[in-house]
Protein backbone atom coordinates (compact mmCIF):
# COMPACT_ATOMS: atom_id res chain seq x y z
CA UNK A 1 0.00 0.00 0.00
CA UNK A 2 1.67 3.61 -1.16
CA UNK A 3 -0.32 5.91 1.13
CA UNK A 4 -0.38 9.45 -1.21
CA UNK A 5 -0.67 12.80 0.58
CA UNK A 6 -1.26 15.25 -2.38
CA UNK A 7 -2.80 13.34 -5.69
CA UNK A 8 0.75 12.03 -7.37
CA UNK A 9 1.49 12.58 -10.88
CA UNK A 10 2.36 9.27 -11.89
CA UNK A 11 -1.43 8.33 -10.27
CA UNK A 12 -2.74 11.11 -12.52
CA UNK A 13 -0.90 9.59 -15.29
CA UNK A 14 -1.85 6.12 -14.98
CA UNK A 15 -5.49 6.64 -14.36
CA UNK A 16 -5.35 9.14 -17.39
CA UNK A 17 -3.67 6.28 -19.34
CA UNK A 18 -6.56 3.45 -18.89
CA UNK A 19 -8.38 1.59 -21.13
CA UNK A 20 -10.89 0.04 -19.33
CA UNK A 21 -11.42 2.17 -15.74
CA UNK A 22 -14.08 0.75 -13.03
CA UNK A 23 -15.05 2.30 -10.11
CA UNK A 24 -16.27 0.50 -7.00
CA UNK A 25 -18.66 2.54 -4.43
CA UNK A 26 -19.72 1.68 -1.42
CA UNK A 27 -21.99 3.88 1.46
CA UNK A 28 -19.13 6.00 2.01
CA UNK A 29 -19.89 7.99 -1.23
CA UNK A 30 -23.10 8.88 -0.21
CA UNK A 31 -22.30 10.02 3.18
CA UNK A 32 -21.55 13.55 2.50
CA UNK A 33 -25.23 13.44 1.16
CA UNK A 34 -26.73 12.42 4.58
CA UNK A 35 -27.06 8.77 4.05
CA UNK A 36 -26.18 6.73 6.39
CA UNK A 37 -23.78 4.43 6.31
CA UNK A 38 -23.91 0.58 7.64
CA UNK A 39 -20.79 -0.14 9.66
CA UNK A 40 -18.82 2.70 12.07
CA UNK A 41 -19.69 4.08 15.18
CA UNK A 42 -22.91 6.03 13.41
CA UNK A 43 -23.55 2.96 10.91
CA UNK A 44 -26.73 1.60 10.00
CA UNK A 45 -25.82 -2.04 11.73
CA UNK A 46 -25.07 0.16 14.94
CA UNK A 47 -28.70 0.96 15.52
CA UNK A 48 -30.14 -2.00 14.09
CA UNK A 49 -30.40 -5.59 13.44
CA UNK A 50 -29.40 -6.80 9.86
CA UNK A 51 -31.03 -10.12 10.92
CA UNK A 52 -34.44 -8.06 11.59
CA UNK A 53 -34.62 -6.01 8.50
CA UNK A 54 -32.33 -7.05 5.28
CA UNK A 55 -33.11 -10.96 5.35
CA UNK A 56 -36.09 -13.01 3.44
CA UNK A 57 -36.58 -14.86 7.10
CA UNK A 58 -37.23 -10.86 8.46
CA UNK A 59 -39.25 -10.11 5.41
CA UNK A 60 -41.79 -13.42 6.05
CA UNK A 61 -42.01 -13.05 9.38
CA UNK A 62 -43.11 -9.26 9.47
CA UNK A 63 -43.14 -7.30 6.57
CA UNK A 64 -44.52 -4.31 7.68
CA UNK A 65 -41.44 -3.65 10.12
CA UNK A 66 -38.84 -4.20 7.03
CA UNK A 67 -41.12 -2.19 5.20
CA UNK A 68 -41.49 0.46 7.88
CA UNK A 69 -37.24 0.50 7.77
CA UNK A 70 -37.20 0.77 3.62
CA UNK A 71 -39.71 3.43 3.62
CA UNK A 72 -37.52 5.51 6.13
CA UNK A 73 -34.44 5.26 4.15
CA UNK A 74 -36.22 6.11 1.17
CA UNK A 75 -37.48 9.25 2.79
CA UNK A 76 -33.96 10.08 3.79
CA UNK A 77 -32.59 9.36 0.78
CA UNK A 78 -35.29 11.36 -1.19
CA UNK A 79 -33.87 14.38 1.10
CA UNK A 80 -30.80 14.20 0.35
CA UNK A 81 -28.71 14.78 -2.94
CA UNK A 82 -25.88 13.71 -4.48
CA UNK A 83 -22.77 15.21 -3.79
CA UNK A 84 -19.23 16.32 -5.43
CA UNK A 85 -17.71 12.66 -5.26
CA UNK A 86 -20.92 11.31 -7.37
CA UNK A 87 -20.46 14.02 -9.66
CA UNK A 88 -16.64 13.30 -9.79
CA UNK A 89 -17.62 9.91 -11.05
CA UNK A 90 -19.60 10.93 -13.61
CA UNK A 91 -16.85 13.25 -15.26
CA UNK A 92 -14.83 10.45 -14.56
CA UNK A 93 -17.42 8.23 -16.92
CA UNK A 94 -17.19 10.83 -19.84
CA UNK A 95 -12.87 10.85 -20.26
CA UNK A 96 -12.70 7.49 -20.12
CA UNK A 97 -12.25 5.00 -23.26
CA UNK A 98 -14.10 2.43 -21.35
CA UNK A 99 -15.62 2.59 -18.19
CA UNK A 100 -18.08 1.00 -15.11
CA UNK A 101 -19.01 1.93 -12.35
CA UNK A 102 -19.91 -0.97 -9.87
CA UNK A 103 -22.23 0.20 -6.82
CA UNK A 104 -23.19 -1.16 -3.72
CA UNK A 105 -25.04 1.28 -3.10
CA UNK A 106 -29.13 1.09 -3.32
CA UNK A 107 -29.70 4.71 -2.66
CA UNK A 108 -30.22 5.59 -6.67
CA UNK A 109 -27.67 8.79 -6.11
CA UNK A 110 -25.29 8.11 -9.06
CA UNK A 111 -27.75 8.06 -11.34
CA UNK A 112 -29.23 11.25 -9.78
CA UNK A 113 -25.83 12.60 -10.86
CA UNK A 114 -25.92 11.36 -13.99
CA UNK A 115 -23.65 8.19 -14.11
CA UNK A 116 -24.75 6.02 -16.64
CA UNK A 117 -22.79 2.99 -16.93
CA UNK A 118 -23.72 1.48 -13.78
CA UNK A 119 -24.14 -2.07 -12.06
CA UNK A 120 -25.99 -1.71 -9.24
CA UNK A 121 -25.20 -4.89 -7.27
CA UNK A 122 -26.87 -4.83 -4.40
CA UNK A 123 -30.12 -3.53 -6.43
CA UNK A 124 -32.28 -0.77 -5.79
CA UNK A 125 -34.51 0.74 -3.11
CA UNK A 126 -36.43 2.19 -5.85
CA UNK A 127 -37.18 -0.85 -7.13
CA UNK A 128 -40.20 -3.24 -5.74
CA UNK A 129 -40.10 -7.19 -7.09
CA UNK A 130 -43.00 -9.23 -6.95
CA UNK A 131 -41.89 -12.64 -4.96
CA UNK A 132 -44.71 -14.63 -6.77
CA UNK A 133 -44.29 -13.07 -10.09
CA UNK A 134 -40.98 -11.74 -10.08
CA UNK A 135 -42.11 -8.90 -11.95
CA UNK A 136 -39.64 -5.85 -11.20
CA UNK A 137 -41.79 -2.33 -11.06
CA UNK A 138 -39.84 0.88 -10.54
CA UNK A 139 -41.24 3.20 -7.39
CA UNK A 140 -40.43 6.53 -6.55
CA UNK A 141 -43.73 7.13 -4.67
CA UNK A 142 -42.08 8.75 -1.18
CA UNK A 143 -43.89 8.13 0.88
CA UNK A 144 -45.07 5.00 0.17
CA UNK A 145 -49.03 4.68 -0.02
CA UNK A 146 -49.49 1.89 1.16
CA UNK A 147 -46.77 -0.01 3.76
CA UNK A 148 -46.43 -3.08 2.88
CA UNK A 149 -47.10 -2.42 -0.86
CA UNK A 150 -48.88 -5.19 -2.55
CA UNK A 151 -48.68 -6.53 -6.06
CA UNK A 152 -51.81 -6.73 -8.65
CA UNK A 153 -51.68 -10.54 -7.51
CA UNK A 154 -52.14 -10.22 -4.47
CA UNK A 155 -48.58 -10.85 -3.42
CA UNK A 156 -46.82 -8.41 -0.86
CA UNK A 157 -44.03 -6.72 -2.99
CA UNK A 158 -40.37 -6.56 -1.57
CA UNK A 159 -37.40 -4.27 -2.08
CA UNK A 160 -35.35 -5.13 -5.07
CA UNK A 161 -32.51 -5.33 -3.34
CA UNK A 162 -30.17 -8.12 -2.28
CA UNK A 163 -30.75 -9.31 1.20
CA UNK A 164 -28.59 -11.41 3.56
CA UNK A 165 -28.12 -14.90 2.68
CA UNK A 166 -29.30 -14.12 -1.16
CA UNK A 167 -27.51 -14.54 -4.39
CA UNK A 168 -26.37 -11.38 -6.01
CA UNK A 169 -28.12 -11.40 -9.99
CA UNK A 170 -26.70 -13.41 -12.03
CA UNK A 171 -26.65 -10.57 -15.41
CA UNK A 172 -24.88 -8.20 -12.68
CA UNK A 173 -22.56 -10.65 -11.75
CA UNK A 174 -21.48 -11.51 -15.55
CA UNK A 175 -21.46 -7.78 -16.09
CA UNK A 176 -18.90 -6.91 -13.28
CA UNK A 177 -16.59 -10.02 -14.13
CA UNK A 178 -16.81 -9.30 -17.70
CA UNK A 179 -15.33 -5.46 -17.43
CA UNK A 180 -13.17 -6.49 -14.61
CA UNK A 181 -11.10 -9.46 -16.52
CA UNK A 182 -10.36 -6.29 -19.36
CA UNK A 183 -9.72 -3.31 -16.46
CA UNK A 184 -6.14 -2.08 -16.31
CA UNK A 185 -7.48 0.24 -13.27
CA UNK A 186 -10.10 -0.34 -10.68
CA UNK A 187 -10.68 2.99 -8.25
CA UNK A 188 -12.60 1.29 -4.73
CA UNK A 189 -14.52 4.67 -2.76
CA UNK A 190 -16.04 4.50 0.02
CA UNK A 191 -16.03 1.17 1.28
CA UNK A 192 -15.40 -0.88 4.15
CA UNK A 193 -14.25 -3.97 2.01
CA UNK A 194 -16.02 -6.67 4.12
CA UNK A 195 -18.87 -8.51 1.85
CA UNK A 196 -18.24 -10.26 -0.63
CA UNK A 197 -17.65 -10.91 -3.62
CA UNK A 198 -17.36 -7.35 -4.27
CA UNK A 199 -14.50 -6.70 -1.74
CA UNK A 200 -12.71 -9.77 -3.88
CA UNK A 201 -13.53 -7.48 -7.09
CA UNK A 202 -9.99 -4.87 -7.17
CA UNK A 203 -8.15 -8.11 -6.93
CA UNK A 204 -9.33 -9.48 -10.52
CA UNK A 205 -7.59 -6.17 -11.96
CA UNK A 206 -4.87 -6.37 -9.60
CA UNK A 207 -3.79 -9.94 -10.53
CA UNK A 208 -3.19 -9.29 -14.27
CA UNK A 209 -1.35 -5.92 -13.42
CA UNK A 210 -3.86 -3.15 -13.06
CA UNK A 211 -3.94 -0.27 -10.69
CA UNK A 212 -5.55 -0.66 -7.47
CA UNK A 213 -6.50 2.68 -5.83
CA UNK A 214 -8.86 2.71 -2.44
CA UNK A 215 -10.30 6.09 -1.50
CA UNK A 216 -11.56 6.01 1.62
CA UNK A 217 -11.41 8.39 5.19
CA UNK A 218 -9.89 5.15 7.10
CA UNK A 219 -7.90 2.16 6.44
CA UNK A 220 -10.07 -0.77 5.85
CA UNK A 221 -8.91 -4.44 5.24
CA UNK A 222 -8.43 -3.90 1.23
CA UNK A 223 -6.33 -1.05 1.92
CA UNK A 224 -2.37 -3.39 2.06
CA UNK A 225 -3.84 -4.92 -0.89
CA UNK A 226 -3.74 -1.47 -2.83
CA UNK A 227 -1.10 0.26 -4.80
CA UNK A 228 -2.46 3.38 -3.76
CA UNK A 229 -4.93 4.87 -1.01
CA UNK A 230 -6.18 8.51 -0.43
CA UNK A 231 -7.53 8.50 2.99
CA UNK A 232 -9.99 11.84 3.00
CA UNK A 233 -13.28 12.48 2.28
CA UNK A 234 -14.45 11.24 -1.10
CA UNK A 235 -16.12 14.56 -1.90
CA UNK A 236 -12.79 15.97 -1.49
CA UNK A 237 -10.67 13.82 -3.07
CA UNK A 238 -12.42 12.42 -6.06
CA UNK A 239 -13.09 16.26 -8.01
CA UNK A 240 -9.29 17.18 -7.72
CA UNK A 241 -8.41 13.82 -8.69
CA UNK A 242 -10.45 13.93 -11.95
CA UNK A 243 -9.66 17.37 -12.53
CA UNK A 244 -5.75 16.65 -12.88
CA UNK A 245 -6.73 13.09 -14.99
CA UNK A 246 -8.75 15.54 -17.30
CA UNK A 247 -5.56 17.88 -17.90
CA UNK A 248 -3.49 14.63 -18.46
CA UNK A 249 -5.61 13.51 -21.39
CA UNK A 250 -5.96 17.49 -22.51
CA UNK A 251 -2.40 17.84 -22.66
CA UNK A 252 -1.66 14.56 -24.49
CA UNK A 253 -4.65 15.33 -27.23
P1 LIG B 1 -19.95 0.37 5.11
O1 LIG B 1 -20.83 1.16 5.99
O2 LIG B 1 -19.57 -0.99 5.55
O3 LIG B 1 -18.59 1.17 4.86
C1 LIG B 1 -18.58 2.52 4.52
C2 LIG B 1 -17.13 2.90 4.25
O4 LIG B 1 -17.12 4.24 3.79
C3 LIG B 1 -16.21 2.84 5.47
O5 LIG B 1 -15.01 2.19 5.10
C4 LIG B 1 -15.93 4.33 5.78
O6 LIG B 1 -14.61 4.54 6.28
C5 LIG B 1 -16.07 4.95 4.42
N1 LIG B 1 -16.49 6.37 4.43
C6 LIG B 1 -17.41 6.97 5.21
N2 LIG B 1 -17.58 8.25 4.86
C7 LIG B 1 -16.74 8.48 3.82
C8 LIG B 1 -16.46 9.62 2.99
N3 LIG B 1 -17.07 10.78 3.17
N4 LIG B 1 -15.53 9.46 2.01
C9 LIG B 1 -14.89 8.28 1.82
N5 LIG B 1 -15.13 7.19 2.56
C10 LIG B 1 -16.04 7.27 3.54
O7 LIG B 1 -20.65 0.36 3.66
P2 LIG B 1 -20.38 -0.62 2.44
O8 LIG B 1 -18.95 -0.96 2.33
O9 LIG B 1 -21.05 -0.04 1.28
O10 LIG B 1 -25.11 -4.74 1.84
O11 LIG B 1 -21.17 -1.91 2.90
C11 LIG B 1 -21.23 -3.00 2.03
C12 LIG B 1 -22.54 -3.68 2.13
O12 LIG B 1 -22.79 -4.04 3.50
C13 LIG B 1 -23.74 -2.82 1.76
O13 LIG B 1 -24.00 -2.77 0.37
C14 LIG B 1 -24.85 -3.49 2.50
C15 LIG B 1 -24.17 -3.70 3.82
O14 LIG B 1 -24.67 -4.67 4.65
C16 LIG B 1 -26.33 -5.24 1.76
O15 LIG B 1 -27.29 -4.68 2.26
C17 LIG B 1 -26.42 -6.51 0.99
Amino acid sequence: MRKTGPISDQLVDRVARSKSLIVITGAGISAESGVPTFRGESGLWKQYRAEDLATPQAFHKNPNLVWDWYSWRRETIARSESNAAHLAIVELEELASAFLLITQNVDGLHQRAGSRSIVEIHGSLWRLRCPAEGKVFENLEVPLSEIPPHCSCGAILRPDVVWFGESLAAENLKEAYRALEKSDCVMVVGTSGVVQPVASFPLIAKKRGGLVLEVNREVTPLSPLMDECLHGNAGDLLPPLVEAVREAIGSRA
